[in-house]
């Protein structure tokens, strides 16, 4: 395991909010090697003690029981302040930190990636075997994200480029790969013959706020589609790697990206929704709209299709906004209907197709829907009724912030839960496509009540599963397009 850690960004929101708390729980879990040590690198004009005054009022709130690792972690950081386009600065700098291989964490804007690689190389931690990881975005669109490849590949070689989408360092997350490949059962039905339907919702209560000049750039399609939701969608539908090695599954995540079917401007109309929150009322408080004067969406629902084998025909429906009247995380795999029904009670036309239901966020449950009966209720006849399966493990252990397991796995080398170049590619080349014909077809954007389920429009892409007061949902579309 490396031992030393460059952090770049560290006055930054991510490196308060996550990467720092969870440098203290691994340090208190004792998960990092003895010599670790931390040099934190910002633009703000600390001096090392005022950097450490600032990071302990920050991190304040810690637990009586991470006091002491408190201690520790601000024992082994040193902070500086470098200008990241100043190559001989950094040089001069950091060269007395290439001693013992390391991790360069550029949690910063991609503008810097190039600079600092730069700056990194001249300082000679970009050596083999040292690393580098860096904070989505990964560009903005194909072209601009070819180019931060090409960036990064003529300065070290991709087996050591770590490119981090959190969603990948979460647990539940990784238990779509165990559900998948370590069941039989799963694994038979997992395909176009028995599944009707996909959904995967990413709703969040959290609006924009602070972050108005990055999001009015992105909006939700390359914020939160582009990475977290192509990532969940591509753990659903890949094949089983043969083994569990990192380019064994990043193999079949990115086949699973190259066969999406670009979106046209003939589809959109159908099979895309565009929103944006406005003022309204979110866990009983009034909130404000964005009103950003871009034409950037806060909310997109995508009806997408896998042009492969396994998956022709099967609609996988994306959903994620923000604002909206719950956190919720959702994966829900809907079976087409049992090919031929034998029971009176109820009909046909009523009886509810199984549907497995993983809740990801904030809760970790897993739900089987079947159809039982389990007393008739008079003689003679037979009623069937929507049982419920509950799948969820008795009990978990206590929840890791993602960026732990992802710090670990960089420390040791483990590039499973980080995305590859070409895989980023893919994802983006399918981004690109809805884009394009969002312009294309002048696909407006919807106005939507902060604390609602998205624009009226968007109601056929809500899962069933969904709590929607009153909200009409999609449940009756037959399975094609
Ligand atoms: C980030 C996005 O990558 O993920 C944010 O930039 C979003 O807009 C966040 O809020 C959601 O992450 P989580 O872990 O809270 O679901």
């Amino acid at each position: 395991m490396h031992d030393t850690l460059l952090l770049f960004g560290a006055t930054g929101d991510l490196a308060q909010r996550y990467l720092f708390p969870s440098l203290l729980h691994l340090l208190r879990d004792r998960l990092l090697p003895g010599a670790f040590r931390i040099v934190a690198i910002g633009r703000s004009e600390h001096d090392d003690a005022g950097f450490k005054d600032w990071l302990r009022d920050r991190l304040g709130d810690v637990e009586a029981r991470d006091s002491a690792a408190l201690d520790d972690l601000l024992a082994r950081t040193r902070y500086l302040s470098l200008d990241l386009n100043d190559v001989d600065g950094m040089a001069a700098a950091l060269s007395q930190y290439a001693d013992r291989p390391s991790v360069s964490y550029l949690s910063t804007p991609p503008d810097l990636f190039e600079p600092a690689c730069r700056g990194l190389k001249a300082a000679g931690l970009l050596e083999a075997p040292s690393r580098l990881v860096l904070e989505k975005p990964i560009g903005r669109d194909l072209a601009s994200a070819r180019a931060i490849n090409a960036t990064l590949r003529s300065a070290l070689d991709e087996s050591r480029i770590f490119r981090i989408d959190h969603y990948l360092g979460k647990a539940p997350v990784q238990n779509l790969l165990a559900l998948r490949f370590g069941n039989t059962l799963m694994e038979a039905v997992w395909q176009h013959r028995w599944i009707a339907s996909v959904d995967i919702i990413v709703a969040e209560t959290a609006g924009v706020d602070g972050r108005e000049g990055y999001y009015a750039n992105y909006g939700a399609l390359r914020d939160m589609v582009q990475n977290h939701m192509l990532q969940l969608l591509a753990l659903i539908a890949m094949e089983a790697p043969s083994e569990l090695c990192a380019d064994c599954i990043r193999d079949e995540k990115t086949k699973v990206l190259r066969a999406l079917r670009p979106m046209t401007a003939a589809d959109v109309a159908t099979d895309s929704v565009r929103g944006r929150y406005g003022n309204g009322v979110v866990d009983g408080e009034a909130v404000n709209g964005f009103t950003h004067d871009s034409d950037v969406e806060t909310f997109v629902a995508l009806r997408a299709y896998i042009d492969n084998w396994r998956w022709a025909g099967v609609p996988f429906r994306l959903v994620t906004g923000k604002r909206m009247p719950s956190r919720t995380t959702e994966v829900v795999v809907s079976f087409k209907p049992v090919s031929h029904w034998v029971f009176e009670r109820p009909d046909r036309a009523h009886a509810r197709p199984n549907r497995l239901r993983m809740r990801l966020q904030p809760e970790e449950t897993i739900e089987l829907g079947l159809m039982g009966s389990l007393a008739a209720p008079e003689w003679g006849a037979t009623e069937l009724q929507p049982m419920s399966l509950d799948l969820s493990m008795s009990s978990t252990p206590a929840r890791r912030i993602a960026y732990e397991r992802l710090l670990v796995d960089a420390l040791k080398g483990d590039q499973t839960l980080f995305v590859r170049d070409d895989e980023v590619e893919a994802a983006w080349r399918w981004i690109d496509s809805v884009s394009s014909a969002w312009q294309a077809a002048a696909t407006p954007v919807h106005d939507y009540p902060a604390g609602s389920w998205g624009p009226a429009a968007a109601s056929d892409f809500l899962p069933v599963t969904l709590s929607t007061n009153g909200h009409r949902r999609h449940g009756a579309k037959p399975a094609g397009k």
